[in-house]
């Protein structure tokens, strides 16, 4: 029998990187270290052959033609769907739409549904640990229909004040975006609780996924989401991938986001009638092969298995955060301890991060330094940027010590 990853009890990091051509590249002569997987992730050979596969083999527009290679393509296409549906426990692949990033997946719900559904007075909660992504939209719509945008805090910590929640929760609150892991934080939020209060008022959940979907195990259908949204770069997949998980009789009644081709059903000079879903919401020619991609890096994480994923990445976290801790000339944000994805922001006191980052790029080290679009969690935390080291299956400790030895250099270069 093949052996596969899961055979064994821990990933093997090392002979993970065997599948990823990127890391025999060199940075100034030194290895990669790649931490900036929280921003998009590496992509493992299987996943770019896909891509390249489909483009020598296949490459056709689907759903247009009877040709032999439209039909291939539109086979592979919905199999994507399938494999994404199957991987977030969809009830039905149609629930699956597929977009270029989770941004657009957002927008898709603020304009197909918001739009037509939210009227003056009607509220939307969001934390104030939400990405830009996830903030924005609902702004247009307080701009567009009077809606009233509200915030639940961080404590001093940056954990969510749950006890506030059911303050902030009425009747009018009609949609409660929230963000289950954070990107600079790393911690995970207590979805099931949040959603059990949401439902209590009768308010519809969105579920900003793209930190936890590439990281671990999540069923859309036990958890009773409405919507949950995920980037499928930040999974190993292409760039300009991501997707949007809607509950079906949602999405059936809800109005489409862009208007078009392939999203009808029929077109007469005074009006249209809307395509079945997904095809609905997916108007124009979609990103083919960066589905395929898609469906080729849910394969890779499947074979992989997500809970050895989430335990390898929770190890480096705790080992990283460990030889962090050592050090008082290093702040570091959010709660060290509870349900966290491997991702520590932090500042070296009295060194602008965009420094630090660069110290550690001389060195090969990818780090990501900024707001990380969340500037209002940024305000919150009373920092304006800070820097971001974001694990991933590839990383191992090695690079962590490599890590930590520079952040020492660069302490004494700054004579702190
Ligand atoms: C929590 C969170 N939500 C949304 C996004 C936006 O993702 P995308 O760039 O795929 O639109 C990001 C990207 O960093 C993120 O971390």
């Amino acid at each position: 029998m093949r052996k596969t990853y899961s055979d064994s009890i821990n990933l093997n990091a090392y002979e993970i990187r065997k599948d990823f051509r990127i890391f025999e590249r060199k940075i100034r002569e030194k290895p990669l270290i790649y931490f900036d997987n929280a921003a998009t992730t590496q992509k493992p050979n299987s996943v770019i052959e896909a891509e390249k596969r489909f483009y020598e083999e296949t490459n056709a527009n689907i759903h247009r033609a009877v040709h032999t290679l439209s039909y291939e393509s539109t086979v592979l296409y919905q199999d994507a769907h399938k494999k994404v549906a199957d991987f977030m426990g969809a009830k039905s692949w149609r629930e699956i739409i597929f977009t270029r990033n989770a941004t657009e997946s957002i927008n898709l719900v603020a304009y197909g549904w918001g739009l037509h559904n939210l009227k003056e007075g009607d509220e939307v909660l969001i934390t104030i640990m939400e990405h830009h992504s996830d903030i924005v939209p609902w702004q247009m719509l307080r701009n567009l229909k009077g809606i009233k945008l509200r915030f639940l805090d961080v404590d001093d910590e940056g954990r969510l004040k749950l006890d506030e929640l059911p303050k902030l929760l009425s009747e009018r609150t009609k949609l409660v975006g929230i963000i289950h892991a954070s990107n600079v934080l790393g911690t995970v939020n207590p979805l099931e609780e949040i959603i059990k209060e949401a439902k209590k008022v009768g308010a519809l959940v969105l579920v900003d996924a793209a930190q936890s979907v590439p990281h671990f195990s999540i069923d859309v259908t036990q958890l009773g989401c409405d919507f949950l949204v995920a980037s499928g770069h930040k999974m190993l997949a292409p760039t300009g991938t991501g997707f949007l998980y809607g509950r079906r009789e949602l999405l059936e009644a809800m109005e489409p986001f862009l208007y078009g081709g392939d999203m009808i059903e029929t077109v007469t000079v005074e009006k249209a009638t809307w395509n079945e879903l997904p095809w609905k919401y997916e108007a124009g020619t979609p990103n083919i092969a960066g589905a395929i991609g898609l469906g080729a890096a849910v394969d890779y994480l499947n074979r992989l298995g997500m809970e050895k994923i989430i335990a390898h990445e929770r190890e480096l976290l705790s080992y990283a955060l460990e030889s962090l801790s050592d050090f008082p000339w290093i702040e570091i944000y959010g709660p060290k301890d509870g349900e966290k994805v491997g991702v520590i922001s932090f500042n070296i006191k009295g060194v602008h991060p965009h420094d630090v980052a660069g110290i550690l790029d001389e060195e090969g080290i990818a780090v990501r330094s900024g707001h990380h679009c969340t500037q209002p969690l940024m305000r919150r935390l009373g920092i304006e940027n800070a820097v971001r080291v974001s694990f991933y299956l590839y990383n191992t400790r090695e690079e962590i010590d490599k890590l930590i030895e520079v952040l020492r250099e660069t302490k004494r270069l700054f004579e702190i």
